[in-house]
This record gives structure tokens, sequence and C-alpha cells, in this order.
């Protein structure tokens, strides 16, 4: 850390706290009582401030509204049993937030600010973090461009803001998921390995017509042929093929999740063995058909790990076993909670402390 960030703090005069329903918390829609902002001008990151959360004044001209020139972050603060407040592995946000930001040709943000940013924010609002069972606190930093400027160029001006939702769990079932092969997320030099707002716009219609078909997420495939497995809605995906942990390697048409990094982290350290290669949909398919497919589960911060029941293609529907049988998920589900809520030991120094 370098120096303390000097923020200027702003509290709000009336709390929504008591009057937040705790018990019901869909994702993404109960925000806490503050917000980050900073503002990037004169080629630097200024004016950092915690305010009231509530609406923003913007030109409508701004370029991130015309050209997508935004992106995000999503991490998830927990409350240990003792009080103790952590955020899991913030750091890789911060290295993967400069990633997307490069890639937008848009102003990185020192690690450090990144950091004492969440922290600041999540420790005034620490009493919005839910306790039950996989409830956590949502963490949604973005950037975006706010020149007032209708020329296709990079902004000289951005704002960097951080948002907080209690949540429960984003998935609250087994998932009935469709291999994708026709609409795509991301083709090879684009931008899918960035957080952009625009990859997320992009995915809507594809998701919006398979729920329509009664699929709960999709897979995503390779742009060129559909031939390889890439990522599941907005999760990585990860399968346990005749006793192997195998995952789609990154490249740049994928996410390089945290989450993913954990799960394999952890399968490694308990001995499977894990393979980061090219997947292809018939390897998949034909483990399926062959009672070798022991698991397949989506693994990201919103989604943390939720299990597919089923994988169709081309109208095929091939299910998967009871996901409470699973060894490989459950484990790495109980071990993955223990670390975040502070029931283990964090051997790897995965929790922030705030
Ligand atoms: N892939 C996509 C497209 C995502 O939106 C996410 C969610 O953040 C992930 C993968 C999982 O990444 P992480 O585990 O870092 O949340
Ligand atoms: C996350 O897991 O943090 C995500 O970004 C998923 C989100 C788009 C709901």
């Amino acid at each position: 850390m370098t120096e303390t960030l000097d923020i200027k703090i702003t509290k709000t005069p009336h709390s929504r706290l008591a009057e937040t329903d705790f018990s019901n918390l869909p994702f993404g829609k109960t925000f806490s009582d503050h917000m980050f902002v900073a503002d990037y001008a004169d080629g630097e990151w200024k004016n950092f401030q915690i305010v009231p959360y509530g609406d923003v004044s913007l030109s409508p001209a701004i370029s991130s509204l015309h050209y997508g020139q935004s992106f995000f972050e999503g991490i998830k603060a927990y409350k240990h049993a003792d009080g103790t407040v952590s955020i899991f592995r913030p750091d890789k946000n911060a290295q993967r937030f400069n990633k997307s930001a490069e890639r937008l040709c848009m102003p990185t943000l020192p690690e450090d600010i990144f950091l004492q940013s969440l922290a600041a924010v999540v420790d005034i609002d620490r009493d919005w973090i839910p306790t039950q069972p996989d409830h956590a606190l949502y963490i949604r930093p973005f950037m975006f461009a706010t020149d007032p400027f209708l020329g296709v160029a990079p902004s000289t001006t951005y704002k960097y803001m951080v948002l907080l939702c209690p949540v429960g769990p984003y998935f609250s079932k087994t998932l009935r998921v469709k291999i994708e092969n026709h609409y795509t997320r991301s083709a090879e030099g684009g931008m899918g390995y960035a957080k952009s707002s625009g990859n997320y716009g992009g995915s809507m219609l594809p998701a919006k017509k398979a729920t329509e078909e009664g699929f709960d997420q999709l897979i995503w495939t390779d742009a060129k042929n559909h031939e390889f497995v890439e990522e599941m809605g907005a999760a990585n995906v990860v399968f346990v093929l005749d006793g192997k942990v195998v995952t789609p390697s990154t490249r740049d048409t994928i996410l390089d999740g945290v989450t993913r990094d954990t799960v394999l982290t952890l399968a490694r350290e308990w001995g499977y063995p894990v393979e980061e290669r090219r997947v292809s949909v018939t390897e998949i398919i034909e483990a399926a058909k062959n009672g070798k497919l022991d698991d397949a589960f989506g693994a990201g911060t919103a989604a943390t790990i939720a299990p597919v029941g089923s994988i169709s293609l081309n109208g095929e529907e091939y299910f998967l076993s009871d996901p409470k049988t699973r060894e490989f998920s459950q484990r790495v589900l109980k071990e993955m909670n223990a670390i975040k809520y502070g029931t283990t030991a964090d051997s790897h120094g995965w929790n922030f402390i705030v």
C-alpha cells in the first residue's frame, strides 16, 4: 500500500438499512446507503468521495452511452461469525480491471486506489453485509467515459464508481443449459477477456431466446465453428470428465475468472488431475452419453458454483447426476465458503480483511 487515499466522506442522513428486507434479496436490486466515486481528468485520478447512493447527473452525449467505453468488475465481501469483514481476492479483480481498461483505451487505476476504494465503502456500509448462508455483499466497481463528444475516439475524462448490493445466490436451482451454436459472445481479437459492458449487452438476445425455449443458461462456443466450449452465461464452465477436472483454457475470447482460478487451485492441491485446454462440444456430449460426465458447473462471483442438471444440443437433452451426489463441486463449494466466511484457515491469503 502507498499512502492512505484522501477520501471525502458525506454520510447519508437517512439510512435505508432498517427498512430493507434482508430475507428477500434478489440479485442486484437492493443497494446499500453509500457509493464510491472518483473522476479522471487532466491525466490523473482525483475527487475521491464516498456519497449517499443515488442518481448521477451526466451529459446525454457521453461516449460510454454511445460507443460503450465502459466496463465493470464483480467481487464479494463476507461477514465472519466474529464480525470480521473480508473481501475475496480483490487483487485479482484489480488486475483484471486494468486489463479491461487497456482493451477499451481507458485509463488504468492503480491497484492500491482500487483496493482502498473497496475497503473504504465496504467499511462504511459493513452493516449491509447479509449473514445468512450463501449471502454476501456484492461489490460492483465500474468505469465509464464522460466526455460529451460524439466523435468515435477515446474520452479524456472518466468516472470510477463502486456500488454495493446485499445479495443471495444468483441461481436458486440446478441449471438446464443449452449449447449455443448460432450466436457468439466473443471472437478472436475481440473483447471476451475484458469485462466490457458491451459483451453483456450482446449476450441478452441469445439468453432471452434460450429462456423462451425453457433453458436457464447458455454454453457459449467459439465464434469460428461452434466446435469448442468457452463459457457458461456470465460464468466460466468447469467439467469433471472421468475423474479429471477439465475447463477451457483462457484466451482472448474467455474471461479469466477469479472463481475459476480458485476452483483449479483447490483441485490441484487435492490431487485431482486438472486440464486447461480446448474442450470440444463433441467430447462433452459423448461423455454425457457414456456416463463419463461426472460433474459440470458454472463458476463465477455472482454464480458461485452453479451446478448443471442437463445439457442440450440441437434439441437433444443429456442429463447429469443429482448435484448433491457430486463429489467435486460439493467439496469445492464447501471449502470456498469455509474460507470466505472464515470458518477454516485462509492458508492462501485470499481474504482481504477490511
Ligand atoms: N465469465 C464471464 C463472462 C463473467 O461475466 C464472469 C463473472 O464475473 C465470469 C466468467 C466469472 O468470473 P469471476 O469468477 O472472476 O467472477
Ligand atoms: C459476476 O459474477 O460478478 C458477474 O459479473 C456476473 C454479473 C454480470 C451478474
